[in-house]
């Protein structure tokens, strides 16, 4: 599948402008972090989606860019944000080609995105650099216990936790299963020195 197709493919999965497909609210892996954020610090919250993330850091003060290659998608991200009263940022693009900024941001929002191994290091040390010293890394991925769909060398255990966060200090590692949906999450937050 060409890149195009995949980003059209998420185009489609977000095409009902009524029904948001992963919820607007924000992950708990997220809001388990929120003594650690203060407005007016600057986040990019990668691969957002439909925005639930993003627009949860903007209404907690932040200064957000939110990334995603589906436009439609974004469209959705900005409509939640008007609705919730707050600005967010948004740019359509890929995230595993795009021109990543130096030192820019003091949070880096990083949820619920699978990648094989190769492209996933590559892109968490564009993430990883693209953080303050004493930015935060917060990750949230689908464990290798999931037995759906995904490819198991795009999900993440311990090891490859560590293997993306490394280089930074790791304040906590979690495991959580959802009852709601079966399936296991598995989250983290990293510190930039
Ligand atoms: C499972 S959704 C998660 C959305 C959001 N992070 C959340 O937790 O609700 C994965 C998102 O990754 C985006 N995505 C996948 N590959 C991408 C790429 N190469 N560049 C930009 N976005 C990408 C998809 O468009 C989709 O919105």
């Amino acid at each position: 599948m060409t890149q195009k197709h995949a980003a059209h493919d998420w185009d489609e999965r977000y095409a009902d402008s009524e029904t948001y497909v992963f919820g607007t609210q924000p992950s708990p892996s997220l809001v388990a972090y929120r003594d650690r954020l203060t407005p007016g610090m600057t986040a990019i919250s990668v691969a957002d989606g439909e925005g639930r993330n993003g627009v949860w850091l903007a209404e907690c003060g932040l200064d957000v860019l939110t990334l995603d290659w589906s436009e439609r998608g974004l469209a959705k991200a900005r409509a939640l944000a008007t609705q919730r009263g707050v600005t967010l940022h948004t740019k359509c693009v890929d995230i595993l080609t795009w021109d990543w900024p130096t030192a820019a941001f003091d949070v880096a929002a990083a949820l619920n995105f699978h990648f094989p191994p190769a492209e996933r290091d590559a892109l968490f040390a564009k993430i990883k650099t693209s953080l303050k010293p004493g930015g935060l890394l917060i990750f949230e991925g689908l464990h290798t216990r999931n037995r759906d769909h995904h490819d198991p060398a795009t999900l993440f255990d311990e090891a490859r936790v560590a293997t993306i966060m490394h280089g930074l200090t790791v304040e906590t590692i979690t495991i959580c299963d959802d009852p709601d949906s079966g399936k296991t999450h598995i989250s983290a937050l990293g510190i930039k020195p």
